[in-house]
């Protein structure tokens, strides 16, 4: 195999230590004019065959941007091949094709191609659909096997799992399957989110009075706090949730805690403040070592 040689961004050092034992790491700075343009620096002579680029597209100016010129850097350089490692592959939620809206999944993809990224490989995308609307291949590696350990470590095998949407069921199916329940029914609720916010319409499925509610994302907590509603409307007792991607926009999540949810587990496919780290109810799952697969 060609030597691969890994350019972490700051905030996935964590992430990147599963990966030291196979890649040759390397420093880069990203630096910036007074005005704010972005300038990339790289130690050179190293090898060029294979280079693996760690790290995020959000915010935009300041991740989507800087790993997209460190990429043309690298490529203008010489550089044979270049694999992103996304973890957290934002602007995947904007992946419907409407007139009038943006197709910011497309948006990026692009951005990221003509850059000079050959392959990205991410965690959990928001849907299978996203990978038609990448130019170049789109790699989604599943957390499941991860998230069923955690289920088991905290006795939670047998709690019923809930998707809180229909786009969630596959993802809640793939929990099942490394639970050892495939082909369970997974209950799920049916929801419409417009300018006014999320809302729930109907619990759909066998209602259970231990719940562990799935989700890829959970961003300001509008979809899993209505879900919690509705799930406790049908007879739950106790809810725990897991979500793959911890973003924690704003304080309106933490009512979750006032519903009864009795811990949080999500992934550290994103950079998590202290906050989140340190608190007890909060369980971060390490997934560096997912990345691996695909390259
Ligand atoms: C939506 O389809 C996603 O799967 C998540 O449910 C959603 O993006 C979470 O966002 P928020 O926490 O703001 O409701």
């Amino acid at each position: 195999m060609a030597t691969m040689t890994l350019f972490t961004f700051p905030g996935f050092e964590t992430l990147a230590e599963p990966l030291h034992p196979y890649l040759q790491q390397r420093e880069f700075q990203i630096r910036r004019f007074a005005n704010g343009e972005i300038f990339v620096t790289i130690a050179t002579p190293f090898d060029l065959s294979h280079c693996i680029l760690l790290g995020s597209i959000t915010p935009p100016d300041e991740n989507l941007l800087s790993l997209a010129l460190l990429a043309h850097t690298l490529k203008k350089d010489g550089c044979k091949r270049i694999t992103a490692l996304i973890p957290y592959l934002a602007y995947s939620r904007q992946d419907k094709q409407k007139a009038g809206e943006s197709l910011a999944t497309a948006w990026t993809g692009s951005i990221l191609h003509a850059s000079g990224v050959d392959t990205v490989i991410t965690i959990d995308v928001h849907s299978e659909h996203d990978q038609a609307l990448y130019p170049m291949p789109l790699m989604s590696v599943s957390p499941a096997g991860v998230f069923a350990e955690a289920a088991r470590k905290f006795g939670l095998a047998d709690a019923t799992v809930v998707a809180p949407d229909h786009g969630a069921l596959q993802r809640c199916r793939a929990l099942n399957n490394a639970l050892g329940r495939a082909g369970v029914e997974v209950p799920y609720l049916s929801k419409r989110r417009d300018p006014s916010g999320v809302k729930h319409l109907e619990f759909c499925g066998q209602a259970a009075p231990r719940v562990l509610i799935l989700d890829d994302i959970l961003d300001t907590g509008a979809t899993l706090t209505s879900a919690c509603e509705m799930i406790l409307r049908n007879g739950a007792k106790e809810i725990v949730v897991m979500v793959t991607h911890g973003l924690f926009t704003g304080s309106d999540w933490a009512r979750l805690w006032s519903l009864g949810v009795s811990r949080i587990f999500c992934a550290d496919t994103v950079p998590l403040p202290g906050s989140i780290l340190e608190d007890p109810r909060i369980t971060v799952l390490p997934v560096g070592s997912l990345l691996r697969e695909g390259l």
